[in-house]
């Protein structure tokens, strides 16, 4: 356990006093630009201690996201992956707990909070922080591995917009006002479209490593994509396992459909830091693919698609 304690987080204040500051698409804290992305001044003082102290070790695996492209439905997934010899359906702490806090706190919040970024038991770690501000030692241990997902960014965009206009926000957005954010780069981590691409040239570079996975695709086909997944953290199923139907119990009991109809996931709470706590069931909104048409007019549509080529083109990635 890191003593996060004895860290600087004067010294670190001071450096964000001085970077670029706006308001953004977020709930209630200002956005400071750090590295290239705009990342919540809380959490900033975390990335850069995370930077600064954080050891890589040979079997970390670390799930990393731009919150609302499926973090809670990644980590429900590694989850119920790593520690299916220990618990089946029936037993599983998913089934009484968010996966939220079935896996230890993001990086960047263990470094602010008096928490552990690691379980003894577990290999799983998080962060929403973007591939070139993660701490050096990341990349440079072998072994520790990435598994980064990522969504549709006008699905992402419209799963952020109600996130942060919950019930309890005093200052909603509006659908017009919260698109020129995001598409600005004016959002959580954003830009979100520079994260994405970031990952999806590690992964590209570094396959071993950086396994890169879209909500999509999982949508469409999760057996697959569970036992893909297994296979890149190093627990692969076995063909007796297959033909028990183990794959297709994790896939089940990770559903959209599963876990957001659980008592826990209904009325629970779920609290990130001491002055930030969730609903549970702001983590489980709609669960599906393509509900941006509900929403943004074709022009709006336009706006997202003309920066996803623009951006992205060259790199071959695409939704
Ligand atoms: P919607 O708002 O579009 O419904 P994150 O976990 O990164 O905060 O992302 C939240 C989004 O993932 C929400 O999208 C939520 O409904 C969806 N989600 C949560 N759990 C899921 C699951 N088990 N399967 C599919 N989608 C899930």
């Amino acid at each position: 356990r890191e003593e996060k304690e004895s860290f600087p987080k004067k010294e670190v204040q001071e450096t964000i006093s001085s970077l670029p500051r706006a308001r953004g698409l977020a709930l209630s804290e200002d956005l400071c630009q750090y590295q290239g992305f705009w990342v919540g001044l809380n959490a900033l003082v975390g990335v850069i201690l995370a930077q600064q102290h954080f050891q890589a070790q040979p079997t970390d695996i670390i799930l990393s996201s731009i919150p609302k492209s499926g973090t809670t439905w990644l980590k429900a997934l590694s989850f119920a992956i790593v520690t299916r010899n220990r618990y089946d359906d029936v037993n599983s702490p998913l089934l009484t707990e968010i996966s939220h806090e079935c896996v230890p706190v993001f990086i960047e919040f263990s470094f602010i909070q008096n928490k552990s970024c690691r379980s003894p038991d577990l290999p799983l770690l998080c962060t929403h922080t973007s591939f070139s501000c993660l701490p050096k030692s990341v990349i440079a241990t072998p072994g520790c591995k990435i598994v980064y997902i990522c969504r549709d960014p006008k699905d992402t965009f419209i799963s952020m917009w109600h996130f942060v206009n919950s019930p309890k926000s005093t200052d909603p957005f509006l659908l017009e006002e919260a698109v020129e954010l995001f598409c600005q780069g004016l959002s959580f981590q954003g830009p979100y479209w520079d994260h994405v691409l970031e990952y999806w040239n590690a992964s590209l570079e570094m396959p071993e490593k950086v396994l890169f996975l879209k909500y999509e695709d999982i949508k469409s086909n999760p057996v697959f994509h569970v036992k893909r997944l297994a296979e890149f953290m190093g627990y692969p199923f076995a063909l007796e396992e297959e033909s028990k139907g183990m794959v297709q119990k994790v896939v089940e009991l990770c559903s959209f459909e599963k876990l957001s109809t659980l008592e826990v996931n209904k009325t629970g709470k779920y609290k990130l830091r001491d002055e930030l706590e969730f609903e549970n069931r702001s983590f489980f909104r709609k669960g599906a693919v393509g509900d941006w048409k509900n929403y943004l007019t074709p022009e709006m549509a336009a706006r997202f698609d003309q920066i996803s080529e623009q951006k992205w083109k060259a790199s071959g990635l695409s939704f």
